[in-house]
């Protein structure tokens, strides 16, 4: 399996599209993503991805992993979507690892919003494409910057007009995974190299999984099930932890775990109906767990 669809689309970012689709169906959804299903049916996947919310119980097997990875994707979407208010958004906004993110279309932007997306030529072009047939404008002014961030992309960004004396919002979700311990770090101090006073910064972290034998089999069990390539993930070993580098260059982070948005926004990572919300614990409170093995999310700011 080589997580790319023909056309070099990683599997990864249809996934989550997927998720954004189907949570965008639900009764009950967190967010809305017009744009979603459509991006996904663009592709011609050669993966059978649920766009739509059915009754759990009736799920095949073999999409409830989706179905349930929908409810983590529509807890993330919409933490950063609230992270992005107008009344706190910078002029600049730059998302690394964009993927089939829709938000500078779908979100409500300020007079003046700029938003740079960062990822691979192949996902930008297409996730265009799609949305010009849709006749979808975004609301803000986009730049579209093709960049592998698995090298330093600081400069690249800069030649497309980014401005390092403006405060910048940075959004970085669903990426780390992907990249290996090194690049995480560069990509993290280039965030805190490039920040004027006044920037921000929403990261999704990485867990560093287990180099067992048994936990790769079981990685390889899944993805042979679901199409996700999940025994790609590069976040292998100690990955460093976003709290620490952007906190060492003044940055004041908080800690926000899983269960932190379970409890906001009532949902339970479960196919079960009457599943428990998993017990929550206050932003920033401080955790024994190493940060590494923790998930969740930071948000910073300089
Ligand atoms: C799981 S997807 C998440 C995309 C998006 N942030 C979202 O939440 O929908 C991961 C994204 O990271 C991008 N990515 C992974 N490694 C990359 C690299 N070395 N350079 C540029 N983009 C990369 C992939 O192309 C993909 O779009």
């Amino acid at each position: 399996m080589t997580g790319l669809e023909g056309d070099g689309l990683p599997m990864t970012a249809l996934a989550v599209a997927a998720g954004r689709a189907v949570e965008a169906s639900r009764p009950d959804r967190l967010i809305d993503d017009p744009f979603a299903a459509a991006l996904v049916e663009g592709a011609q996947s050669s993966q059978d991805w649920p766009l739509a919310w059915p009754d759990p119980l009736d799920a095949a097997p073999l999409q409830q992993p989706i179905l349930l990875a929908s409810t983590y994707i529509g807890m993330r979407t919409r933490f950063i979507d609230d992270f992005l208010r107008p009344g706190e958004q910078t002029r600049q906004t730059v998302i690394l690892g964009a993927g089939l993110d829709t938000r500078a279309y779908r979100l409500p932007w300020t007079d003046g919003a700029r938003v740079l997306e960062l990822d691979l030529a192949t996902v930008l072009e297409f996730k265009a494409q799609v949305l010009a047939g849709l006749s979808a404008e975004p609301g803000c002014e986009l730049v579209s910057v093709p960049a592998d961030l698995s090298h330093s992309w600081g400069e690249l960004l800069q030649a497309v007009g980014f401005d390092r004396t403006q405060p910048t919002t940075w959004v970085i979700e669903g990426l780390l995974p992907y990249l290996d311990a090194d690049a995480q770090l560069l990509t993290l101090q280039e965030v805190a190299a490039l920040s004027a006073p006044g920037s921000r910064a929403v990261i999704e972290r990485a867990v560093a999984l287990p180099r067992t034998q048994d936990f790769e089999a079981k990685l390889r069990e899944f993805s042979a099930q679901t199409g996700l390539p999940m025994s790609e993930l590069l976040a292998r070993a100690d990955p460093p932890d976003p709290s620490r580098v952007l906190g060492q260059a003044g940055w004041r982070c908080t800690e926000h775990p899983v269960e932190e948005l379970c409890s906001r926004y009532d949902r339970r990572i479960s196919l079960a109906p009457d599943a428990e919300l998993p017990a929550a614990r206050p932003a920033a409170q401080p955790t024994a767990q190493p940060a590494a093995q923790r998930g969740g999310f930071v948000l910073a700011w300089l």
